[in-house]
């Protein structure tokens, strides 16, 4: 009798390809809940760099009252993290964005200046784990009628709908990309998230993946392996994010 055995589940850094360009992390210091000191965002690039990983499109929180940054605040914290660190001399490249929360104060922002992008037009969006945006259909339709493609941060995250499934295609159509964290594949928020992850990457609806890195803990998991059952769908989704390259 033959059997055929499915090959055991790779560890994440076997999925990571050659210039994956990473486009999801809260690196520069002290400007969000991310890395707390230059050491700090040196220690997460390098453990970043042993899985693979060399190029970041980093994304500090814009979040109301919480993280009140500006785009000239990132853009100087930017500039002085790549001088700190010499990073042109080390083989990493870093540029920033912003993962920005879907509020009253995003609305606003974005009719107001220029939002900080992946690439072109592209935007990281994200939203409270407690409850969906208020308004949130309205903001999504505002904000791409400004001209911006958001990209929903972990949308497998938003324990609100694990339960309405529907709700992430409804998003979809709506024009919605969704980016997936590396983290939730290696099992770091638990079992119902990698359930609801086999679930949106099965049914093609994840566009993106970022590592969501923010401290040395999610770097143990970083170096785990994939538990997601349908760990192959992640290689095309990978492959996406070259058109963030640079
Ligand atoms: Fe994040």
């Amino acid at each position: 009798m033959i059997h055929f055995f499915k090959p055991k589940n790779p560890f994440l850094r076997d999925l990571i390809p050659d210039n994956f360009v990473d486009i999801h992390s809260h690196l520069l210091p002290g400007i969000d809940d991310g890395a707390t000191s230059i050491e700090d965002t040196a220690c997460l690039i390098k453990g970043l760099e042993e899985i693979g990983i060399k190029k970041f499109i980093t994304t500090p929180h814009v979040m109301g009252e919480v993280w009140k940054n500006t785009r000239p605040e990132i853009q100087k914290k930017l500039l002085a993290t790549i001088h700190e660190l010499e990073i042109p001399s080390i083989n990493i490249r870093l540029k920033a964005a912003a993962e920005y929360m879907i509020d009253e104060e995003f609305r606003e922002l974005f009719k107001k200046e220029q939002l900080l992008t992946l690439k072109e037009n592209y935007v990281l969006v994200e939203m409270s784990y407690i409850s969906p945006s208020i308004q949130l259909y309205d903001i999504l339709f505002e904000l791409q009628s400004a001209g911006y493609q958001p990209i929903l941060a972990h949308p497998e995250r938003y324990n609100f709908y694990h339960r309405s499934l529907d709700e992430y295609k409804k998003l979809k159509n709506v024009g919605c990309l969704f980016q997936l964290n590396m983290l939730s594949a290696t099992g770091y928020y638990g079992e119902q998230v990698v359930k609801i992850s086999n679930f949106l990457v099965k049914e093609g609806l994840i566009d993106f993946i970022g590592s969501d890195v923010h401290h040395t803990r999610h770097l143990e998991y970083l170096n785990k392996k994939i538990v997601l059952k349908n760990y192959e769908y992640l290689t095309p989704i990978f492959q996406n994010n070259f058109i963030f390259d640079f």
